[in-house]
């Protein structure tokens, strides 16, 4: 399943983008209405791009009541929400009110936004909150930042977790080279596109083989060899983001290039190539298919 990363896409400015996904995944929404963080908040850098948006949003009750209508009768594609917030009991509430709703497919639970400086729960409490709330699916949205983010996986795998999605932006910061002030106007922010791919390939592998859970696999995904490579270290579906910004065509150039890598390294569906890359076995045995 192709989707778009949270934040990457505004599926109401640009629905036929969002058309050519098979599933939609909000920005992220907190309980009350946030503006986010002051201009600058984006730059772009030789290695990505770095935004601290600060997770702008109309906040839950526009969302539900306004938001959420309009990209339903916009979109013919299951709609994931993704949440956010400060406190365990914040995401809870969020899951309350969303539960129940058969206009939502999902719920991502973003764990790990850069650009807040509000400290929030541990991730495991959070998402036993979310479980106790609802029983949409529930999928973790993870940073890549931490020293073992397999043990987070795990953690939240115990607290009732469905899936994980992996990752979210690192932070980093981009100087103006002639006053050597940051460009941002918060000083950091959260860096994404191609340079996240290596550490996203890491953290699908390491948490595949911790947890076995279905992972949206996301960081630096360009081209259909990148999304085939995420599903080969254990990505049951995989996101589209800074990508977004620069092609509206990526979803069906993606898909469409994925489908031609998976013939290319021979196996006949993208997802044949699942776990692959910690299957030296599948390896050999494709290995010879494709030579045959
Ligand atoms: C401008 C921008 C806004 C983002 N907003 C969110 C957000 O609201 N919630 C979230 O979980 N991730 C957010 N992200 C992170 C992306 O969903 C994704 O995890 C990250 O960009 C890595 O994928 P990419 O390298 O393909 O962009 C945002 C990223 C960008 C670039």
């Amino acid at each position: 399943m192709l989707l778009n990363a949270s934040g990457c896409l505004d599926a109401l400015t640009a629905p036929e983008v969002a058309r050519q996904l098979d599933g939609f995944v909000t920005k992220t929404i907190t309980p009350l209405p946030r503006e986010g963080n002051a201009p600058p908040r984006i730059a772009e850098t030789a290695h990505g791009m770095l935004n601290a948006i600060g997770l702008a949003n109309p906040g839950r009750e526009r969302f539900l009541s306004q938001t959420l209508p309009r990209l339903v009768s916009a979109l013919d594609i299951p709609i994931w929400v993704s949440i956010g917030g400060f406190s365990a009991a914040d995401y809870a509430e969020t899951c309350a009110a969303i539960h129940g709703r058969d206009d939502v497919a999902a719920v991502e639970v973003n764990l790990s936004c850069p650009n807040v400086d509000e400290a929030a729960d541990s991730a495991a409490e959070i998402v036993a909150a979310c479980r106790a709330a609802t029983t949409l699916p529930l999928y973790a949205k993870l940073s890549a930042a931490h020293a073992d983010v397999a043990e987070v996986a795990r953690a939240v795998t115990a607290a009732g977790a469905d899936g994980l999605s992996l990752i979210n932006t690192l932070r980093g910061v981009a100087l103006d080279p002639r006053t050597l002030a940051p460009v941002l106007a918060r000083g950091s922010g959260g860096l994404s596109g191609p340079s996240l791919k290596p550490v996203a390939l890491h953290a699908v592998r390491a948490c595949h083989a911790a947890t076995g859970l279905p992972i949206v696999g996301m960081g630096g995904v360009q081209t259909g060899q990148d999304a085939l490579e995420l599903i080969a270290c254990g990505a049951r579906h995989v996101a589209l983001g800074t990508v977004l910004f620069a092609d509206p065509d990526a979803p069906a150039r993606v898909r469409a290039e994925l489908a031609a890598a998976a013939v290319a390294v021979g196996v006949a569906e993208p997802d044949d190539a699942y776990g692959f890359a910690s299957k030296p076995e599948k390896r050999l045995d494709r290995g010879q298919k494709a030579l045959a």
